[in-house]
């Protein structure tokens, strides 16, 4: 299946969490594209172009997202914001029920209610949700339960009321301007920078990573696809590789003598192994990932380079 890019052209597109790492360079695209792009966050954004405008909202406050939508008018709706913490800890039960689950359902009302989105919804989904007909009745964190139940409810959205609903099932991403210097790759990055040894896991997790560009492509095919229905969208390289291979490699690539940790910090229970189905997104959307491991990492590299080195 082919998708045009020129859809986007003149058309009005709200962003949430379009401060965040994928969503500022969502964001950025988009403008390239010539869209009328509306960035939500709870943050200002600094981001300046004469076709973007930033509007400072929590999404778990219904009123302000249904008035949002109302003033803005969107044609299509890319969900992004999140709290992103994969970690079993009870203290993000909370943040990712009202950040990602109440959010969702905030949005998905309001766009039912008022009509608008009827180019195309996009919701955030992750690898941690299980594939379509792979039955899993624990998630492995509070991040991944709200997830998927919010992939559930727009799902019911698409089936009962008729909204246009898609899932980019995301993989784990790097790239340039990771805003959670916490997150493996720039914490990595900074340490090796700055003539430290990265503390890491056993590094035996096999992960799915892709590249930020390319996830941005992805979800401008899933939105352009006129003829899909409700369905997730794996959005991955659909290769694995193992924490401890991804880290050496990082090493090798910035020909740096320093040596990671490994088993400096305990491994996560119940992460799921799980592989982007390529061939599948490309059927469905006609995407698949462009950018390969080492030039993304290049890139990243490059980048950060400039930020910190
Ligand atoms: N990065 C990855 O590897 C990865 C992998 C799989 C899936 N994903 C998904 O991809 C999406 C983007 O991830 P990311 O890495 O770009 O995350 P990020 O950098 O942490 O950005 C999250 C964004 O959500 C906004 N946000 C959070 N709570 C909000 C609220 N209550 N109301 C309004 N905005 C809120 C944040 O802005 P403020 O703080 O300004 O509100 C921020 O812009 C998320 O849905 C994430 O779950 C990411």
């Amino acid at each position: 299946m082919a998708y045009s890019l020129d859809t986007f052209r003149d058309s009005v597109v709200a962003v949430t969490g379009a401060t965040g790492f994928i969503g500022t360079h969502l964001v950025e695209r988009l403008c390239g594209l010539d869209a009328e792009v509306h960035g939500i966050g709870r943050s200002e954004t600094r981001f300046q172009h004469q076709k973007f405008h930033g509007l400072q909202l929590d999404l778990s406050d219904y009123p302000a997202v249904k008035g949002a939508i109302e003033t803005i008018r969107p044609d299509y709706v890319f969900h992004l914001a999140s709290h992103v913490m994969g970690s079993p800890d009870l203290i993000h039960v909370l943040p990712t029920f009202h950040a990602n689950l109440e959010s969702s359902v905030n949005l998905l009302t309001a766009c039912a209610e008022t009509g608008y989105g009827r180019g195309r919804i996009v919701l955030t989904g992750s690898l941690v949700e299980p594939p379509p007909g792979e039955i899993e009745t624990v998630p492995s964190c509070p991040y991944a339960a709200a997830k998927w139940a919010s992939s559930s409810y727009a799902r019911m959205f698409h089936a009962l009321y008729g909204l246009p609903t898609c899932i980019a099932r995301v993989f784990m991403v790097y790239g340039p301007a990771q805003r959670d210097e916490s997150k493996l790759v720039p914490y990595v990055l900074r340490s090796l920078l700055s003539g430290h040894a990265p503390k890491i896991t056993s590094g035996q997790r096999m992960i799915d990573w892709v590249y930020v560009a390319d996830v941005v492509e992805g979800f401008l095919a899933i939105a352009a696809a006129k003829e899909g229905n409700c369905e997730s969208v794996d959005l991955g390289s659909g290769e694995l590789i193992a924490t401890q291979d991804l880290v050496l490699r990082i090493v090798k690539l910035m020909q740096t003598s320093e040596q990671p940790k490994f088993g400096a910090l305990p491994d996560r229970p119940l992460e799921p192994i799980r592989t982007a189905d390529v061939e599948r997104s490309f059927q469905q959307t006609g995407w698949r990932p462009r950018v390969s491991l080492d030039q993304g990492m290049r890139e990243t590299i490059a980048y950060y380079r400039g930020v910190w080195g």
